[in-house]
């Protein structure tokens, strides 16, 4: 980092109407870095979850992403502050996949059998949750993305305990046509999830995205969402948190990704909660912080100002708009 930097340079968008990646660029690579969480967690003495697949779909990417997903954080061993806020991190991902595997539990329980994750990334649910019989998991992501991980997953002869369809579309695009072109049914309910996607659309296409889920969801479908704060303030000590970041994870790993500028910092979006609720929804939601707390993993008071602030909601859907 220069001394010149700017903070608005700091967060000016790499991103472009209608680009694409593959699983190490750009917005591909968020999903790496929040499966490599996955497999620190994993490998942790008293997991909260367990991903088994996380550390095979991280590691066949290059050796540095091994290295970020090693349960040692041998990368950061004399970094205290450093490795400290990066454990929390790994909490965080912990906690929020927990949050969103009781979701799931829960949502087939009530006799849902249809579930679409939405920028599923390598989200390995489809292999690694004792789905009921009879259900369908549709994943949507990019095309470079899902056959990445469907590639690597083959390779180490997994095989997905629901019947699994993978949707290669971009979510800016037409992605209702190509869910039910690939055998999704509207008429039945749904559970729905979106986690660690919405800062990496655009306000309008998240707009649309809960039109479209809304218009496709009957009656007692559900969607659990990962929202991030939108009043958090900014202040100096978490922006120089996250530029911390950045620069550990490019000079000790090799890995230039700012995740700062692959979101769109958009003033004008819709509060989650608030959009759900008044498009006949019922949302509980709780944050991070709460959550976390709740499950032993609490924010240590000197990193709550470096720690993502979000909410973490479920939702039923119970009344036509
Ligand atoms: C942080 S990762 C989260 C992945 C997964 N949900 C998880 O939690 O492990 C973000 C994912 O969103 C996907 N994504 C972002 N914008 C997208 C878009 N416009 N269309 C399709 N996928 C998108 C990326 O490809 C990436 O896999």
């Amino acid at each position: 980092m220069t001394g010149g930097m700017t903070d608005l340079d700091e967060v000016r968008s790499v991103r472009a109407d209608g680009d694409s990646w593959s699983i190490t660029e750009s917005v591909g690579a968020t999903a790496l870095s929040v499966a490599a969480a996955r497999a620190v967690e994993t490998a942790a003495a008293q997991p909260l979850i367990r991903d088994e697949f996380a550390s095979v779909l991280v590691a066949s990417a290059g050796a540095a992403w091994a290295r970020l997903a090693s349960p040692d954080l041998e990368w950061i061993s004399d970094d205290e502050h450093g490795r400290r806020a990066h454990r929390v991190t790994c909490d965080y991902q912990a906690v929020r996949t927990h949050f969103f595997d009781e979701y799931f539990r829960a949502a087939m329980a009530s006799g849902i059998r249809q579930a679409v994750i939405l920028a599923a990334g390598l989200d390995s649910r489809a292999y690694r949750l004792d789905w009921p019989a009879g259900t369908t998991v549709y994943e949507i992501d990019q095309p470079k993305v899902l056959e990445y991980k469907s590639r690597t997953l083959e390779a180490h002869h997994a095989v997905p305990k629901a019947t699994r369809r993978a949707v290669a579309v971009d979510l800016r695009d037409d992605w209702p046509a190509a869910l039910i072109a690939a055998g999704f049914h509207p008429t039945e309910p749904t559970a729905w999830l979106a986690e660690g996607l919405l800062p990496y659309l655009p306000s309008d296409a998240q707009d649309r995205l809960f039109e479209n889920v809304t218009d496709l969801s009957a009656l007692a479908s559900q969607i659990a969402v990962e929202a991030f704060s939108l009043t958090a303030p900014t202040s100096e000590r978490r922006r120089a948190a996250r530029r911390a970041r950045w620069a550990r994870l490019r000079e000790r790993l090799g890995l230039d990704i700012n995740f700062e500028t692959l979101g769109y910092n958009d003033s004008r979006r819709a509060d989650a909660v608030q959009w759900l609720t008044e498009h006949g929804w019922q949302v509980h939601a709780v944050s991070n912080a709460d959550e976390m707390a709740r499950l032993g993993r609490p924010i240590p008071d000197d990193l709550v100002e470096e720690t993502v602030t979000s909410t973490l909601l479920r939702a039923r859907r119970v009344a036509a708009e």
